[in-house]
């Protein structure tokens, strides 16, 4: 039932003229909330794209959505013209309720941490082929060299295919997408350009590709893993009113799109905070060096890593990816004083708290001693979100951090590496997500390992894979 509202209007962000505060927003989305937090409190609107949201933030918030999420507000209509574009009714991230929690554990294995940590190997292995593949002394775009790594272990690892021809289609299609139906940074148009059909097809064709390596079951296909695609394929031959061929292609294709503009952003920030402070990277590399045995890394030296894993989560905490969600109202509901009406559409600025003094002192300064035993500052109730709060929270936070330590390690290890120039100072790019700008550069100084000794560690990988665990599929799983 609507309830009468009882309250005032929260008080209304500064706008621009004509743009409302768009154009603030753009520029760094994390920080304008922050300064509007302080200023206004826990509640305020903006005005954006020509549509009104009520903004939620600090740790109150995020206990909030934590806590009441499922129950007062929907993802759908945040997702849905990303669902549109892809053909489908529904995905993961626009369903809510009860067929969101059955969708959400279908999934839940083949984006899991301890699926990620089974197979290292892939992880390590692609890493290190992609940075022997760098060129001595010139200038490597790091944003594209990272999203190059990052595509092809997620979609290897979760969908059994390497998508490497089709790494330039995904990103030029995901991000055009991303950008234009749910951040809508960007106009729609932009999804019909030649250049943008064109990736959108060859996209279609990976789908298919995928699709046909998985018409046998896992136990039918010889060195092949169960993965999340047959997961999806047995959810939807067992129900397939719930999960219908239309809505196939979103989630099929999640392990290509999913790590694009959030892992692949991350290690950008993480590599960037890395080469501009030289103690920390000489620690990580120490660490490196002492953890890996032979050709990888074994899921308990991975879960050992200290220096790697800090750095991580600071990294996490000062270039967050997702600063905010988006959702809409489905009840009328109460917060810090003010009424929030049903059907209001409302902002939760999940990473406004990574940002103020009183939880993280200094917070613009690059400090991995938050995260030691003694401090933790990241463990206060509310504080420390970069994976989003809720029902909706990152499916695949476990298998990132993974992903994150494995692949930066890696690359400390294999190669020294600068900034070019050595005076760049990062700016970042908001859209479709925040990311580092195109003039993120970086060169190789030296490699750390002889060719000889990558070979034979390439090939140990390889054999590695073969012996790797089978995982067992969700259907076949114990109840
Ligand atoms: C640094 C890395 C990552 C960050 C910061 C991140 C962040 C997020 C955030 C904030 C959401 C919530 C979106 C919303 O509520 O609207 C989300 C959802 C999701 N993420 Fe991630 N993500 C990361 C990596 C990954 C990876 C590697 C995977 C897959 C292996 C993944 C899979 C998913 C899935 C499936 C959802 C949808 C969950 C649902 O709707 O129930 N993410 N992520």
């Amino acid at each position: 039932m609507t309830q009468a509202i009882t309250s005032p209007a929260p008080p209304a962000a500064p706008g621009l003229p004509l743009v409302g505060d768009a154009f603030a927003m753009a520029g760094n989305v994390g920080r304008f909330f922050t300064e509007q937090y302080l200023r206004l409190g826990p509640v305020f609107r903006v005005q954006a794209l020509q549509r009104r949201f009520t903004v939620l933030a600090g740790p109150e918030a995020n206990l909030f959505v934590t806590r009441q999420g499922t129950t007062y507000l929907r993802s759908r209509e945040f997702w849905m013209d990303f669902d549109w574009e892809m053909g489908a009714g529904r995905s993961l991230l626009s369903m809510d309720g009860a067929e969101h929690a059955r969708m959400r554990k279908a999934q839940k294995t083949g984006y899991s941490r301890s699926f990620a940590l089974e197979r290292l190997d892939d992880v390590i292995g692609i890493t290190r082929g992609e940075v022997a593949a760098w060129p001595l002394d010139e200038p490597v775009p790091g944003l594209y060299a990272l999203q190059r790594i990052v595509t092809d272990q997620l979609g290897t690892i979760a969908a059994g295919i390497s998508p490497r021809d089709y790494l330039d289609d995904i990103i030029v299609y995901v991000r055009t997408l991303l950008a234009a139906r749910v951040t809508r940074q960007r106009p729609a148009v932009l999804l019909r350009t030649p250049r943008v059909r064109r990736a959108r097809e060859r996209i279609e064709e990976l789908y298919a590709k995928v699709r046909a390596a998985h018409e046998r079951a896992p136990d039918e296909r010889p060195d092949a893993d169960a993965d999340l695609v047959d997961d999806l394929l047995a959810l939807h031959h067992e129900d397939p009113q719930f999960l219908p061929e239309t809505d196939l292609m979103p989630a099929v294709l999640g392990p290509f799109i999913a790590g694009l503009d959030t892992v692949a952003s991350t290690c950008a920030f993480m590599l960037y905070a890395l080469l501009k402070h030289p103690d920390l990277l000489e620690r990580m590399t120490a660490e490196a060096d002492a953890s890996f045995t032979d050709a990888t890394l074994t899921p308990d030296s991975l879960r050992r890593l200290d220096v790697t894993h800090r750095v991580a989560l600071e990294t996490l905490r000062m270039y967050p990816i997702a600063p905010a969600i988006t959702r809409t109202v489905s009840n009328t509901f109460e917060f810090a004083g003010y009424t929030i009406p049903a059907g209001e559409q409302v902002i939760v600025a999940t990473t406004v708290p990574h940002h103020l003094e009183r939880h993280f002192p200094e917070p613009g300064r690059f400090d991995i001693e938050r995260y030691t035993p003694a401090r933790q500052e990241h463990r206060q109730p509310g504080v420390f979100a970069p994976f989003g709060a809720g029902p909706h929270v990152c499916l695949g936070a476990g298998f990132a951090e993974v992903a994150i330590a494995a692949t930066m390690t890696t690359i400390v290890r294999e190669a020294e590496l600068a900034l070019d120039p050595p005076d760049y100072v990062l700016k970042i790019s908001p859209a479709p997500t925040p990311s580092p700008d195109d003039r993120f550069r970086f060169r190789v100084v030296r490699r750390r390992r002889s060719s000889a000794e990558r070979d034979g560690r390439l090939r140990s990988t390889r054999s590695g894979q073969a012996g790797r665990q089978r995982h067992r599929p969700a259907r076949q799983a114990a109840p």
